[in-house]
Protein backbone atom coordinates (compact mmCIF):
# COMPACT_ATOMS: atom_id res chain seq x y z
CA UNK A 1 0.00 0.00 0.00
CA UNK A 2 1.06 3.44 -0.35
CA UNK A 3 1.36 5.83 2.12
CA UNK A 4 -1.78 7.79 1.02
CA UNK A 5 -3.83 4.78 0.96
CA UNK A 6 -3.08 4.29 4.78
CA UNK A 7 -3.54 7.68 5.55
CA UNK A 8 -6.90 7.08 3.66
CA UNK A 9 -7.97 4.02 5.23
CA UNK A 10 -7.24 5.90 8.79
CA UNK A 11 -9.43 8.66 8.02
CA UNK A 12 -12.46 6.35 6.83
CA UNK A 13 -12.10 4.75 10.54
CA UNK A 14 -13.08 8.40 11.76
CA UNK A 15 -16.28 8.60 10.32
CA UNK A 16 -18.32 6.87 12.61
CA UNK A 17 -16.42 9.04 15.73
CA UNK A 18 -17.74 12.48 17.19
CA UNK A 19 -16.46 14.82 16.17
CA UNK A 20 -13.36 16.81 17.65
CA UNK A 21 -14.04 20.21 16.63
CA UNK A 22 -16.77 22.24 16.33
CA UNK A 23 -17.98 22.94 19.81
CA UNK A 24 -21.19 20.27 19.82
CA UNK A 25 -19.18 17.25 21.71
CA UNK A 26 -19.44 18.54 24.96
CA UNK A 27 -17.36 15.82 26.52
CA UNK A 28 -13.84 14.40 25.94
CA UNK A 29 -12.81 17.17 23.59
CA UNK A 30 -11.50 20.83 23.73
CA UNK A 31 -11.24 23.17 20.78
CA UNK A 32 -10.09 26.53 21.09
CA UNK A 33 -11.79 27.39 17.35
CA UNK A 34 -8.65 29.15 16.50
CA UNK A 35 -7.25 28.52 13.31
CA UNK A 36 -3.62 27.25 13.34
CA UNK A 37 -3.32 25.35 16.32
CA UNK A 38 -3.63 22.33 15.21
CA UNK A 39 -0.82 22.66 12.81
CA UNK A 40 1.24 24.28 15.46
CA UNK A 41 0.56 21.10 17.80
CA UNK A 42 0.88 18.35 14.72
CA UNK A 43 4.17 19.97 13.64
CA UNK A 44 5.88 20.20 17.04
CA UNK A 45 3.91 16.64 17.72
CA UNK A 46 5.79 15.26 14.53
CA UNK A 47 9.13 17.20 15.52
CA UNK A 48 9.38 14.60 18.89
CA UNK A 49 8.07 12.49 18.04
CA UNK A 50 10.74 9.83 18.36
CA UNK A 51 12.25 11.58 21.61
CA UNK A 52 12.09 9.74 24.90
CA UNK A 53 11.31 11.97 27.43
CA UNK A 54 12.77 9.00 29.96
CA UNK A 55 15.90 10.66 30.07
CA UNK A 56 16.35 14.58 30.27
CA UNK A 57 20.38 14.02 30.49
CA UNK A 58 20.26 12.33 26.69
CA UNK A 59 17.21 14.72 25.44
CA UNK A 60 17.96 18.06 27.69
CA UNK A 61 15.32 19.92 25.42
CA UNK A 62 12.47 17.64 26.74
CA UNK A 63 13.61 18.65 30.65
CA UNK A 64 13.39 22.39 29.47
CA UNK A 65 10.06 21.71 28.28
CA UNK A 66 8.49 20.42 31.07
CA UNK A 67 10.51 23.15 33.38
CA UNK A 68 8.79 25.83 30.79
CA UNK A 69 5.12 24.47 30.94
CA UNK A 70 5.55 23.91 35.16
CA UNK A 71 6.69 27.15 35.62
CA UNK A 72 4.08 28.70 33.62
CA UNK A 73 2.02 26.50 35.54
CA UNK A 74 2.87 27.96 39.29
CA UNK A 75 2.91 31.17 38.03
CA UNK A 76 -0.74 30.79 36.64
CA UNK A 77 -1.57 28.94 40.22
CA UNK A 78 -0.09 30.57 42.89
CA UNK A 79 3.05 28.37 43.55
CA UNK A 80 5.42 29.41 46.32
CA UNK A 81 9.49 29.70 46.19
CA UNK A 82 9.54 26.11 46.83
CA UNK A 83 7.05 24.99 44.12
CA UNK A 84 7.98 22.50 41.95
CA UNK A 85 5.78 19.74 39.68
CA UNK A 86 6.11 17.07 37.07
CA UNK A 87 4.57 16.79 33.45
CA UNK A 88 2.25 13.57 33.32
CA UNK A 89 0.28 12.07 30.52
CA UNK A 90 -2.76 13.36 31.73
CA UNK A 91 -5.47 14.02 34.67
CA UNK A 92 -5.96 10.29 35.84
CA UNK A 93 -2.34 10.06 36.26
CA UNK A 94 -1.65 13.35 37.84
CA UNK A 95 -4.23 12.10 40.42
CA UNK A 96 -2.72 9.35 41.01
CA UNK A 97 0.74 10.69 41.83
CA UNK A 98 -0.50 13.20 44.09
CA UNK A 99 -2.28 10.46 45.78
CA UNK A 100 1.02 8.01 45.98
CA UNK A 101 3.05 11.13 46.83
CA UNK A 102 0.95 11.47 50.04
CA UNK A 103 0.71 8.27 51.25
CA UNK A 104 4.73 7.61 50.99
CA UNK A 105 4.74 10.76 53.22
CA UNK A 106 2.39 9.43 55.44
CA UNK A 107 4.20 6.16 55.65
CA UNK A 108 7.39 8.21 56.28
CA UNK A 109 5.89 9.94 59.47
CA UNK A 110 5.38 6.73 60.42
CA UNK A 111 1.26 5.92 59.50
CA UNK A 112 0.42 2.36 60.15
CA UNK A 113 -2.84 0.30 59.02
CA UNK A 114 -4.70 0.64 56.12
CA UNK A 115 -4.55 4.58 54.61
CA UNK A 116 -7.34 6.42 54.08
CA UNK A 117 -8.33 9.26 51.50
CA UNK A 118 -11.00 11.08 51.87
CA UNK A 119 -12.98 12.02 48.44
CA UNK A 120 -16.08 14.33 48.14
CA UNK A 121 -18.22 11.92 45.96
CA UNK A 122 -17.87 14.65 42.97
CA UNK A 123 -14.50 14.27 43.15
CA UNK A 124 -13.33 12.49 39.83
CA UNK A 125 -12.93 8.72 39.54
CA UNK A 126 -9.29 9.22 38.64
CA UNK A 127 -9.36 9.29 42.56
CA UNK A 128 -10.85 6.11 43.64
CA UNK A 129 -8.65 4.34 40.43
CA UNK A 130 -5.31 5.51 42.17
CA UNK A 131 -7.21 4.19 45.76
CA UNK A 132 -7.96 0.79 44.28
CA UNK A 133 -4.16 0.74 42.32
CA UNK A 134 -2.90 2.02 46.10
CA UNK A 135 -4.43 -0.25 48.46
CA UNK A 136 -6.21 3.13 50.07
CA UNK A 137 -9.74 3.19 51.22
CA UNK A 138 -11.41 5.90 49.41
CA UNK A 139 -13.73 6.97 51.90
CA UNK A 140 -16.58 9.46 50.45
CA UNK A 141 -17.15 12.82 51.77
CA UNK A 142 -20.91 13.64 50.87
CA UNK A 143 -21.57 16.91 49.31
CA UNK A 144 -24.23 19.58 49.88
CA UNK A 145 -27.26 18.08 47.69
CA UNK A 146 -28.44 21.69 46.52
CA UNK A 147 -24.76 23.57 45.90
CA UNK A 148 -22.89 19.71 44.99
CA UNK A 149 -20.05 21.32 47.13
CA UNK A 150 -17.96 19.07 49.28
CA UNK A 151 -19.34 18.99 53.16
CA UNK A 152 -16.23 20.93 55.40
CA UNK A 153 -18.74 18.99 58.56
CA UNK A 154 -18.01 15.74 56.89
CA UNK A 155 -14.88 16.28 56.64
CA UNK A 156 -14.11 17.33 60.29
CA UNK A 157 -15.82 13.78 61.25
CA UNK A 158 -13.84 11.75 58.98
CA UNK A 159 -10.50 13.06 59.22
CA UNK A 160 -8.53 10.62 61.52
CA UNK A 161 -4.67 9.77 61.98
CA UNK A 162 -5.02 7.22 58.86
CA UNK A 163 -6.46 9.87 56.56
CA UNK A 164 -3.33 10.41 54.54
CA UNK A 165 -4.67 13.02 51.44
CA UNK A 166 -8.08 15.30 51.61
CA UNK A 167 -9.26 16.29 47.74
CA UNK A 168 -11.30 19.26 46.95
CA UNK A 169 -11.90 19.95 43.20
CA UNK A 170 -11.98 23.18 41.49
CA UNK A 171 -13.81 22.57 39.71
CA UNK A 172 -16.07 19.44 40.04
CA UNK A 173 -16.15 17.27 36.75
CA UNK A 174 -19.72 16.31 37.37
CA UNK A 175 -21.42 19.19 38.19
CA UNK A 176 -18.59 22.06 37.38
CA UNK A 177 -18.61 23.80 41.02
CA UNK A 178 -16.23 25.12 43.37
CA UNK A 179 -15.90 23.28 46.48
CA UNK A 180 -14.97 25.55 49.50
CA UNK A 181 -11.39 25.33 49.01
CA UNK A 182 -9.73 27.01 51.93
CA UNK A 183 -12.15 25.80 54.15
CA UNK A 184 -11.08 21.52 53.59
CA UNK A 185 -7.50 22.55 53.28
CA UNK A 186 -7.71 24.78 56.39
CA UNK A 187 -9.45 21.58 58.32
CA UNK A 188 -7.12 19.20 56.70
CA UNK A 189 -3.69 21.53 58.04
CA UNK A 190 -5.11 21.48 61.27
CA UNK A 191 -5.16 17.60 61.47
CA UNK A 192 -1.74 17.66 59.42
CA UNK A 193 -3.14 16.55 56.42
CA UNK A 194 -2.34 17.09 53.26
CA UNK A 195 -4.84 18.45 50.85
CA UNK A 196 -4.84 18.38 46.65
CA UNK A 197 -7.02 20.90 44.60
CA UNK A 198 -8.10 18.72 41.14
CA UNK A 199 -7.68 21.62 38.86
CA UNK A 200 -7.39 19.32 36.39
CA UNK A 201 -10.17 20.81 34.20
CA UNK A 202 -10.31 24.22 35.66
CA UNK A 203 -7.00 25.04 36.27
CA UNK A 204 -6.00 26.80 32.96
CA UNK A 205 -9.47 28.84 33.30
CA UNK A 206 -10.38 29.84 36.50
CA UNK A 207 -7.14 31.80 36.82
CA UNK A 208 -8.14 33.86 33.98
CA UNK A 209 -11.73 34.96 35.13
CA UNK A 210 -12.76 37.33 37.09
CA UNK A 211 -15.80 36.30 38.86
CA UNK A 212 -14.36 33.42 40.57
CA UNK A 213 -16.06 32.71 43.56
CA UNK A 214 -13.24 32.19 46.06
CA UNK A 215 -9.33 31.14 46.18
CA UNK A 216 -8.59 27.77 44.69
CA UNK A 217 -4.81 27.43 43.98
CA UNK A 218 -1.32 26.06 45.78
CA UNK A 219 -1.68 29.55 47.68
CA UNK A 220 -4.22 28.46 49.90
CA UNK A 221 -2.50 27.68 52.94
CA UNK A 222 -3.07 23.88 53.33
CA UNK A 223 -3.06 22.69 49.81
CA UNK A 224 -0.57 20.50 49.32
CA UNK A 225 -0.58 19.84 45.75
CA UNK A 226 -2.62 20.72 42.76
CA UNK A 227 -3.46 18.91 39.08
CA UNK A 228 -3.99 20.51 36.31
CA UNK A 229 -4.55 19.60 32.34
CA UNK A 230 -3.16 21.05 29.67
CA UNK A 231 -4.92 18.69 27.33
CA UNK A 232 -8.08 20.13 27.94
CA UNK A 233 -8.42 23.92 28.62
CA UNK A 234 -4.60 24.02 27.35
CA UNK A 235 -6.00 23.46 24.49
CA UNK A 236 -3.05 21.06 23.81
CA UNK A 237 -3.33 17.61 21.83
CA UNK A 238 -4.00 14.74 24.42
CA UNK A 239 -1.37 13.11 26.66
CA UNK A 240 0.14 16.16 28.94
CA UNK A 241 -1.09 16.86 32.17
CA UNK A 242 0.81 18.90 35.04
CA UNK A 243 0.82 17.67 39.09
CA UNK A 244 2.07 20.93 41.22
CA UNK A 245 3.67 20.01 44.55
CA UNK A 246 4.34 22.64 47.16
CA UNK A 247 7.74 21.24 48.18
CA UNK A 248 10.11 19.19 46.48
CA UNK A 249 10.29 16.42 49.48
CA UNK A 250 6.78 15.95 47.87
CA UNK A 251 7.27 15.67 44.66
CA UNK A 252 10.08 13.33 45.29
CA UNK A 253 7.04 11.13 47.33
CA UNK A 254 6.11 10.00 43.73
CA UNK A 255 8.98 9.37 42.30
CA UNK A 256 10.71 5.92 41.77
CA UNK A 257 14.67 5.65 41.81
CA UNK A 258 16.73 1.80 41.38
CA UNK A 259 19.80 0.75 40.98
CA UNK A 260 18.75 -2.60 41.51
CA UNK A 261 19.56 -4.18 38.49
CA UNK A 262 22.09 -4.76 36.52
CA UNK A 263 20.42 -2.59 33.70
CA UNK A 264 20.29 1.30 33.34
CA UNK A 265 19.83 3.21 36.48
CA UNK A 266 15.88 4.21 36.33
CA UNK A 267 14.61 7.47 38.01
CA UNK A 268 10.87 8.36 37.09
CA UNK A 269 9.14 11.08 38.05
CA UNK A 270 5.61 9.17 36.81
CA UNK A 271 4.27 5.92 36.58
CA UNK A 272 5.40 5.39 32.82
CA UNK A 273 9.08 4.50 31.63
CA UNK A 274 9.43 5.16 28.56
CA UNK A 275 7.39 9.04 28.08
CA UNK A 276 6.06 10.40 24.66
CA UNK A 277 7.66 13.36 24.38
CA UNK A 278 5.17 14.62 21.35
CA UNK A 279 2.54 15.65 23.34
CA UNK A 280 4.77 17.82 25.82
CA UNK A 281 6.39 19.86 22.91
CA UNK A 282 2.65 19.88 21.52
CA UNK A 283 1.83 21.82 24.41
CA UNK A 284 4.95 23.89 24.88
CA UNK A 285 4.29 25.35 21.63
CA UNK A 286 0.30 26.09 21.85
CA UNK A 287 1.48 27.16 25.14
CA UNK A 288 4.11 29.97 23.53
CA UNK A 289 2.24 30.64 20.55
CA UNK A 290 -1.52 31.50 22.51
CA UNK A 291 0.59 33.19 25.37
CA UNK A 292 -1.61 34.77 28.97
CA UNK A 293 -3.49 37.07 26.57
CA UNK A 294 -4.85 34.36 24.10
CA UNK A 295 -5.48 31.89 27.00
CA UNK A 296 -7.69 35.03 28.83
CA UNK A 297 -9.10 35.67 25.70
CA UNK A 298 -10.21 32.10 25.24
CA UNK A 299 -11.27 31.25 28.88
CA UNK A 300 -13.29 34.64 28.67
CA UNK A 301 -15.43 33.28 25.47
CA UNK A 302 -15.57 30.32 26.87
CA UNK A 303 -17.18 31.23 30.55
CA UNK A 304 -19.40 33.84 28.36
CA UNK A 305 -20.78 31.25 26.33
CA UNK A 306 -21.36 29.31 29.83
CA UNK A 307 -23.58 32.17 31.67
CA UNK A 308 -25.29 32.92 28.32
CA UNK A 309 -26.03 28.98 28.33
CA UNK A 310 -26.88 28.69 32.23
CA UNK A 311 -29.43 31.51 31.28
CA UNK A 312 -31.03 30.45 28.28
CA UNK A 313 -32.29 27.35 30.17
CA UNK A 314 -33.73 29.17 32.58
CA UNK A 315 -36.28 29.72 30.14
CA UNK A 316 -36.66 26.23 29.19
CA UNK A 317 -39.68 24.37 30.86
CA UNK A 318 -38.91 20.91 32.84
CA UNK A 319 -34.89 22.00 33.19
CA UNK A 320 -32.70 23.38 35.87
CA UNK A 321 -29.20 24.38 36.19
CA UNK A 322 -27.32 22.31 39.06
CA UNK A 323 -25.82 24.22 41.47
CA UNK A 324 -23.64 27.34 40.71
CA UNK A 325 -21.20 26.31 38.14
CA UNK A 326 -17.93 28.35 38.64
CA UNK A 327 -16.07 28.31 35.48
CA UNK A 328 -16.96 26.29 32.07
CA UNK A 329 -18.88 23.31 33.12
CA UNK A 330 -22.34 23.22 33.55
CA UNK A 331 -24.96 20.12 34.67
CA UNK A 332 -28.52 19.68 33.78
CA UNK A 333 -30.86 18.18 36.17
CA UNK A 334 -35.27 17.61 35.87
CA UNK A 335 -36.66 20.78 37.14
CA UNK A 336 -40.40 20.22 39.20
CA UNK A 337 -43.06 17.30 38.71
CA UNK A 338 -43.41 17.86 35.55
CA UNK A 339 -39.69 17.80 34.62
CA UNK A 340 -37.95 16.36 31.46
CA UNK A 341 -36.08 13.20 31.96
CA UNK A 342 -32.58 13.96 31.30
CA UNK A 343 -31.45 10.69 30.01
CA UNK A 344 -34.19 10.74 27.20
CA UNK A 345 -33.07 14.25 26.82
CA UNK A 346 -29.38 13.00 26.21
CA UNK A 347 -30.60 10.76 23.38
CA UNK A 348 -33.03 13.58 21.69
CA UNK A 349 -29.52 15.82 21.57
CA UNK A 350 -27.52 13.00 20.11
CA UNK A 351 -30.35 13.22 17.33
CA UNK A 352 -29.51 16.97 17.37
CA UNK A 353 -26.03 16.19 16.21
CA UNK A 354 -25.00 16.99 19.99
CA UNK A 355 -22.94 15.11 22.57
CA UNK A 356 -24.17 16.12 26.11
CA UNK A 357 -22.46 13.27 28.70
CA UNK A 358 -25.22 11.83 30.75
CA UNK A 359 -24.43 11.37 34.69
CA UNK A 360 -26.40 8.84 36.57
CA UNK A 361 -28.60 10.00 40.00
CA UNK A 362 -26.29 9.33 43.22
CA UNK A 363 -27.14 8.24 46.39
CA UNK A 364 -25.25 9.46 49.65
CA UNK A 365 -25.88 10.47 53.29
CA UNK A 366 -27.49 13.81 53.29
CA UNK A 367 -29.41 13.75 50.23
CA UNK A 368 -29.28 12.37 46.94
CA UNK A 369 -28.14 13.65 43.75
CA UNK A 370 -30.28 13.67 40.83
CA UNK A 371 -29.33 12.82 37.25
CA UNK A 372 -27.54 15.38 35.05
CA UNK A 373 -26.44 15.90 31.64
CA UNK A 374 -22.65 17.09 31.69
CA UNK A 375 -22.05 19.87 29.34
CA UNK A 376 -18.00 20.80 28.90
CA UNK A 377 -18.13 24.45 26.73
CA UNK A 378 -14.89 25.53 24.86
CA UNK A 379 -14.38 28.56 22.79
CA UNK A 380 -15.79 26.86 19.48
CA UNK A 381 -19.25 26.50 21.03
CA UNK A 382 -19.41 30.01 21.99
CA UNK A 383 -20.43 31.04 18.57
CA UNK A 384 -22.98 28.07 19.09
CA UNK A 385 -24.92 28.88 22.01
CA UNK A 386 -28.15 30.06 20.44
CA UNK A 387 -28.30 26.85 17.99
CA UNK A 388 -27.37 24.75 21.49
CA UNK A 389 -30.72 26.23 23.45
CA UNK A 390 -32.73 25.60 20.32
CA UNK A 391 -31.63 22.34 20.14
CA UNK A 392 -32.03 21.90 23.67
CA UNK A 393 -35.74 23.44 24.18
CA UNK A 394 -36.81 20.87 20.75
CA UNK A 395 -35.22 18.20 22.41
CA UNK A 396 -36.95 18.97 26.29
CA UNK A 397 -40.33 18.91 24.17
CA UNK A 398 -39.42 15.91 22.25
CA UNK A 399 -37.95 14.11 25.17
CA UNK A 400 -41.03 14.77 27.57
CA UNK A 401 -43.08 13.32 25.05
CA UNK A 402 -41.20 10.03 25.51
CA UNK A 403 -42.12 7.53 28.51
CA UNK A 404 -39.45 7.73 31.48
CA UNK A 405 -36.89 4.70 31.06
CA UNK A 406 -37.77 2.59 33.70
CA UNK A 407 -35.51 -0.44 34.39
CA UNK A 408 -37.17 -4.31 34.50
CA UNK A 409 -38.23 -5.09 38.20
CA UNK A 410 -37.67 -8.66 37.38
CA UNK A 411 -33.60 -8.30 35.88
CA UNK A 412 -33.39 -5.84 39.02
CA UNK A 413 -34.69 -8.43 41.59
CA UNK A 414 -32.45 -11.02 39.94
CA UNK A 415 -29.01 -8.78 39.59
CA UNK A 416 -29.59 -8.30 43.39
CA UNK A 417 -28.89 -11.85 44.14
CA UNK A 418 -26.10 -12.07 42.42
CA UNK A 419 -22.36 -11.70 43.80
CA UNK A 420 -20.27 -10.24 40.44
CA UNK A 421 -17.17 -11.30 41.88
CA UNK A 422 -17.86 -15.00 41.03
CA UNK A 423 -19.46 -14.01 37.78
CA UNK A 424 -17.61 -15.23 34.32
CA UNK A 425 -17.11 -13.56 31.52
CA UNK A 426 -19.65 -15.67 29.75
CA UNK A 427 -22.26 -15.31 32.41
CA UNK A 428 -22.31 -11.44 32.23
CA UNK A 429 -22.45 -11.86 28.31
CA UNK A 430 -25.60 -13.67 28.82
CA UNK A 431 -26.73 -11.01 31.51
CA UNK A 432 -26.07 -8.46 28.75
CA UNK A 433 -28.19 -10.21 26.87
CA UNK A 434 -30.74 -10.36 29.43
CA UNK A 435 -30.44 -6.71 29.67
CA UNK A 436 -31.51 -6.19 26.16
CA UNK A 437 -27.75 -5.13 24.89
CA UNK A 438 -26.88 -7.71 22.07
CA UNK A 439 -24.98 -8.82 19.63
CA UNK A 440 -21.87 -5.84 19.14
CA UNK A 441 -23.67 -2.66 18.62
CA UNK A 442 -25.19 -0.41 21.51
CA UNK A 443 -28.95 0.61 20.97
CA UNK A 444 -29.59 3.83 19.40
CA UNK A 445 -31.41 4.57 22.57
CA UNK A 446 -28.77 4.39 25.94
CA UNK A 447 -32.05 6.08 28.41
CA UNK A 448 -32.88 2.31 28.90
CA UNK A 449 -29.63 0.99 29.17
CA UNK A 450 -28.50 3.95 31.52
CA UNK A 451 -32.00 3.57 33.77
CA UNK A 452 -31.07 -0.16 34.39
CA UNK A 453 -27.62 0.83 35.09
CA UNK A 454 -28.36 3.22 38.13
CA UNK A 455 -31.19 0.65 39.27
CA UNK A 456 -28.53 -1.85 39.63
CA UNK A 457 -26.53 -3.05 42.90
CA UNK A 458 -23.33 -0.74 42.04
CA UNK A 459 -21.23 -3.77 42.02
CA UNK A 460 -23.24 -5.51 39.25
CA UNK A 461 -23.52 -2.20 37.25
CA UNK A 462 -19.62 -1.97 37.15
CA UNK A 463 -19.50 -5.57 36.48
CA UNK A 464 -21.70 -5.15 33.65
CA UNK A 465 -20.32 -2.23 32.11
CA UNK A 466 -17.16 -3.58 31.82
CA UNK A 467 -18.44 -6.61 30.01
CA UNK A 468 -19.80 -4.16 27.56
CA UNK A 469 -16.27 -2.93 27.04
CA UNK A 470 -15.21 -6.05 26.69
CA UNK A 471 -17.28 -6.43 23.69
CA UNK A 472 -16.37 -3.10 22.04
CA UNK A 473 -12.51 -4.52 22.64
CA UNK A 474 -12.61 -7.93 20.61
CA UNK A 475 -9.71 -8.23 19.09
CA UNK A 476 -9.60 -7.75 14.73
CA UNK A 477 -9.33 -11.33 13.14
CA UNK A 478 -6.93 -11.03 10.45
CA UNK A 479 -6.66 -13.41 7.72
C1 LIG B 1 -11.59 17.30 37.56
C2 LIG B 1 -10.96 16.20 36.76
N1 LIG B 1 -10.00 15.43 37.31
C3 LIG B 1 -9.41 14.42 36.65
C4 LIG B 1 -9.79 14.11 35.35
C5 LIG B 1 -9.15 12.95 34.65
O1 LIG B 1 -8.42 13.43 33.56
P1 LIG B 1 -7.97 12.50 32.33
O2 LIG B 1 -9.21 12.09 31.62
O3 LIG B 1 -7.09 13.43 31.55
O4 LIG B 1 -7.21 11.35 32.86
C6 LIG B 1 -10.79 14.88 34.74
C7 LIG B 1 -11.27 14.55 33.39
O5 LIG B 1 -12.21 15.10 32.89
C8 LIG B 1 -11.39 15.95 35.46
O6 LIG B 1 -12.35 16.68 34.92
Amino acid sequence: MNPQDVLAELTALQAGDVPTHGGATMAYVYDSGRAGVDELAAAAQAAFQWTNALDPTAFPSVARIENDLVGAALALLGGGPEAVGTLTSGGTESCQLAVLAAREQWRARGGTGRPRLLLPVTAHAAFRKAAHLFGIEAVDVPVDPGTCRADPAAVVRLLDERTVLVVVSAPSYPHGVLDPVAEIAGLAAAAGVPCHVDACIGGWVLPFLDDVPEPFDLSVPGVTSLSVDLHKYGYAPKGVSVLLTATPELRHAHWFSTAGWPGYPVVNPTLAGTRPAGAMAAAWAVHRWLGTAGYRELACTARRATVELTQGVAGIAGLRVVGRPAATLVALAEDGPDGVDVLNLADEMTARGWLLQPQPPFAQPGGNLPATLHLTVTAATAGRVDALLGDLADAARAAAALPRPVADPELVAAAATIDPATLSVAEVEGLLELAGISGGALPERMAPVHALVSALPRPVAERLLAGVLGRVYRPTVSG
